[in-house]
């Protein structure tokens, strides 16, 4: 059985407590003879700014780059609301993904049918909903430049953001999404806004070449994102797979997860290019931050962390078959009645951090 390199970063606030669980399913991943990790443990955001001055030191950015994979908890907090920007914790994650260059962010949003009541929306409108977010993560409007503040001439501001794609950019994403609904029902929605801006026009220009030239086998459609938006809330189950850029994907994405209940339940990845030797660098890490409300007062679900290695074990070390057993423990846990306190309706018995790493464990 092989054996890869996990680097496992579980930051602050509720980060160590969720990270705590993941450790406890690697311990039973290994002694079922499913998967053994070598894992280590480094510091990254608030963490790493207490020990080093800085949220993100270049020993830690040498072993991610190391790593088969990396874990990740959450930064950030009150605690360090004061320091400088650039070196504020969140400049830790950014690092990581800007150095490791992963470009694309993938945000599964399923509604488990024992919180179906947790959404946002009526339980038919999302029962078995099932949707891939594919956002791109490093290029856009974020990243652009020109990108500043300037004075005019009568004293008034001008703010500028500068929304920038290439040809390049946008033929690889697009490859994860249609390498992604292969495995899935084979659809792919592409969002963007050709019809007022040019980054929209080459966007949907570059999604259908890559489509013809590599993947008739999947169902491709275009949407515009606004539209995008309207019909997560008003059809979601229609979209399987769906592609679109950092800035849409970033608004998008919170809206498919609201649909899901709670954020404690919604994991992601964050992918890097193939390489010569057919891997990827690519960073695990669950949607919500610290959660410094909660912070330890074993309060924090831990199902987005856990969620987040099953993600691990799906894209970076082909494990397919012990991610469903992962994701399928989750599942069964939530259908036994398991609920931490996010999640947890009226009149449910509610666990703890612990305790549902606990139920997920018994589960698998
Ligand atoms: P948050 O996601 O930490 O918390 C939002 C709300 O959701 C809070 O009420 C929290 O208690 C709850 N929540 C979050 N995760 C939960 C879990 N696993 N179980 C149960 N409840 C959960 O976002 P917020 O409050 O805006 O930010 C707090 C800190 O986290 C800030 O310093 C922020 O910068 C940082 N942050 C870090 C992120 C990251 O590491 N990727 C992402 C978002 C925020
Ligand atoms: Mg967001």
């Amino acid at each position: 059985m092989p054996t890869y390199k996990l680097l496992l970063l579980p930051g602050d606030g509720i980060g160590p407590e969720v990270m705590g669980q993941v450790q406890t399913v690697i311990g039973v991943l290994a002694e079922t003879g499913i998967a053994t990790f070598e894992t280590e443990t480094d510091l990254v955001g608030g963490a790493a700014i207490d020990a080093h001055g800085k949220p993100l030191a270049d020993a830690t950015l040498a072993r991610a780059d190391a790593a088969d994979a990396i874990l990740l908890g959450a930064v950030g907090g009150p605690k360090w609301n004061g320091v400088a920007y650039d070196i504020r914790p969140e400049a830790g994650l950014l690092r990581l993904r800007k150095d490791l260059g992963l470009f694309a962010n993938l945000r599964p949003a399923i509604c488990y049918p024992a919180l179906a009541e947790a959404s946002a929306l009526k339980r038919e409108l999302v029962e078995g909903l099932d949707i891939m977010i594919v956002r791109e993560l490093t290029g856009g409007v974020y990243f652009g430049e020109p990108k500043e503040i300037t004075t005019l001439p009568d004293g008034s501001k001008r703010a500028v953001d500068t929304q920038v794609y290439t040809t390049g950019e946008i033929e690889r994403i697009a490859h994860v999404a249609f390498d992604l609904a292969r495995k899935r029902s084979g659809r792919v929605a592409s969002a963007e806004k050709n019809n007022v801006m040019k980054s929209g026009v080459l966007w949907k220009e570059v999604v259908t070449q890559v489509h013809a030239a590599h993947y008739a086998d999947v169902a491709l459609e275009h949407v515009l994102a606004d539209n995008c938006a309207m019909q997560l809330v008003r059809r979601p189950k229609q979209f399987d797979v769906l592609v679109t850029d950092n800035l849409f994907g970033d608004v998008l994405s919170d809206v498919a997860a609201m649909l899901t209940g709670s954020l404690g339940m919604l994991p992601s990845a964050s992918l890097g290019a193939v390489d010569a030797r057919g891997t990827r660098k690519a960073l695990y890490e669950p949607v919500h931050g610290s959660a410094p409300d909660i912070a330890g007062q074993d309060l924090a679900n831990p199902l987005a962390m856990i969620g987040s290695l099953a993600m691990a074990l799906r894209y970076s070390f082909g494990l397919g078959e012990a991610a469903d057993l992962l994701d399928g423990a989750i599942t069964d846990a939530l259908a036994g009645g398991a609920r931490t306190k996010d999640i947890a309706g009226d009149g449910a018995k509610v666990l703890g951090t612990a305790g549902m790493g606990e139920a997920v464990v018994s589960a698998l």
